[in-house]
């Protein structure tokens, strides 16, 4: 039965949650499984990354079909917990008590055409899976109403993490809702006003480190250790399960058609392995028979990745000092490389990075496409157009890119991009001239309908 009121009543949502999805953290690399992960979740034998694994799948397939009805059925019902696009999915998430879950009705986000990045890229099929339609305006939100849930159900009356915008803002909105405090850490001068606005409005205690994002990771990991706040950076194991929800979600929107490609942004690489995890569960489970393959794009002033896998298959990381406008992937150290590593070859994607000038031009085509998205998330589009000359993406094959951030969250990189700004003075400046006709600089004219009239058919002829 579905309550009228869907506040009246927590009790009910406890009861709509009673199923109980075993889970266990297991550690990536040593495989050594741990009850009690501490403040850092690395594996207390090896000192690698944690994940969350479901030891009852292995001997039991569900009913797929049972569970896609109830996913869909439950974007009808007026609870909460079924509002949510991440929770609908709880089947495939770890079990969190009804009562200590925070949700701002995250996830459900759209998926759209993109048809004129389509034509500049060369392909048929272009969609856009856009996850900055999320309550704050990123993909962090999927992965932080799991995390910070955790958080409130052990008790913790503080959270913490190292950002470079997004995570901090999607974090310190949904510890104010779940009635905890926040502490985030972000490189001083290299996070965007929109996202430093957003953890100010929601209450964090908001330091600016002069440091990198590295730096700020490396601070906040000894921070940790001292004081009882819980770490809600990606190496959080329970952001990963929320952020593969977004992969479920996209195979549902497409009738559960398999496209051939993902392409993702990569930074600390968490959101390019919750995604590629969600793709194995799934074919694990039977919901997909085939995978996508999953395309990780950095860009070149912070390309770890890319070097690794370049260098040596992915074998090993050699940190880099970051510089890049978009700025919400500046970052040098990823934490999460190697859970990338294994995305890239289960699934048999490619890396790929792309110039400052590539990742403006395609957030300005992304943009005249009436959809936009912050620097960051433009990478895709910029990646995709390298992917298609590779011919490693075939112009007949449908392509889905993650945009990860909403247009406004980096409104000052838009603007100096309209108006010629963006690289005048740097090195980029000659190559910059190929945006030329992505620029739209505002006109400023005399308050007459005439000087209005004249400029319009500067544009057309309208007559
Ligand atoms: N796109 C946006 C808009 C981001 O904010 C981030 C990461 C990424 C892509 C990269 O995702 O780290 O999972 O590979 N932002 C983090 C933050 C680091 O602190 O907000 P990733």
């Amino acid at each position: 039965m579905e309550s009228k009121d869907p506040y009246k009543s927590k009790r009910l949502m406890a009861q709509q949650y009673a199923h109980s999805t075993a889970s266990q953290l297991r550690c990536i690399a040593c495989g050594a499984t741990d009850d009690k992960p501490g403040p850092n979740f690395r594996c207390s034998v090896c000192g690698d990354l944690l994940e969350m694994a479901y030891p009852g799948w292995d001997s039991s397939s569900p009913d797929v079909a049972a569970l896609k009805r109830a996913w869909q059925q439950r974007r009808t019902s007026h609870l909460p917990l079924d509002q949510s696009g991440v929770w609908r999915f709880r089947e495939l998430l770890p079990t969190v008590p009804g009562k200590s879950i925070i949700t701002v009705r995250e996830g459900n986000t759209p998926l759209y055409g993109l048809p004129r990045c389509a034509r500049i890229a060369g392909v048929e099929h272009l969609l856009a899976k856009h996850q900055g339609m999320n309550p704050t305006g990123s993909f962090k939100d999927t992965g932080m109403t799991v995390a910070a849930s955790v958080a409130r159900q052990q008790g913790f009356r503080w959270v913490a993490c190292a950002s470079t915008g997004n995570t901090s803002a999607s974090m310190a909105a949904y510890a104010a809702r779940g009635g905890m405090r926040s502490l985030v850490l972000i490189p001083e001068g290299k996070v965007s006003w929109g996202k430093l606005s957003q953890a100010l409005d929601y209450g964090a205690v908001t330091c600016q480190l002069k440091t990198d994002f590295d730096g700020c990771m490396r601070v906040l990991n000894e921070v940790v250790q001292r004081m009882p706040v819980y770490l809600l950076n990606s190496v959080n194991p329970y952001r990963i399960e929320g952020q593969k929800t977004a992969a479920i979600e996209l195979m549902e929107q497409l009738d559960w058609n398999v496209p051939d490609h993902v392409i993702v942004p990569g930074g600390n690489l968490g959101n390019s392995s919750a995604l590629g995890k969600a793709f194995l569960e799934m074919q694990q489970l039977g919901l997909i028979s085939t995978l996508p393959k999953i395309s990780i794009i950095q860009a070149e002033g912070a390309n770890p990745l890319v070097r690794a896998m370049r260098e040596n298959g992915g074998r090993k990381l050699v940190p880099v000092q970051a510089e890049t406008a978009a700025s919400a992937i500046r970052i040098g150290n990823p934490a999460s490389w190697k859970k990338a590593v294994r995305v890239l070859q289960a699934s048999g994607g490619m890396v790929e990075q792309v110039s400052e000038v590539e990742i403006a031009l395609a957030k300005a085509e992304i943009g005249a496409d009436g959809i936009g998205c912050e620097p960051a998330s433009a990478v895709t589009l910029a990646g995709l157009k390298k992917l298609v000359k590779q011919r490693f993406v075939k112009s007949n094959e449908t392509v889905v890119l993650i945009l990860t951030g909403h247009l406004l969250k980096d409104p000052e990189f838009t603007l100096k991009f309209h108006r010629g700004d963006l690289f005048a003075g740097t090195s980029h400046e000659d190559e910059a001239k190929i945006l030329a006709a992505e620029q739209r600089a505002p006109i400023v004219l005399d308050a007459t309908v005439d000087a209005v009239v004249r400029e319009l058919q500067k544009h057309e002829d309208l007559r």
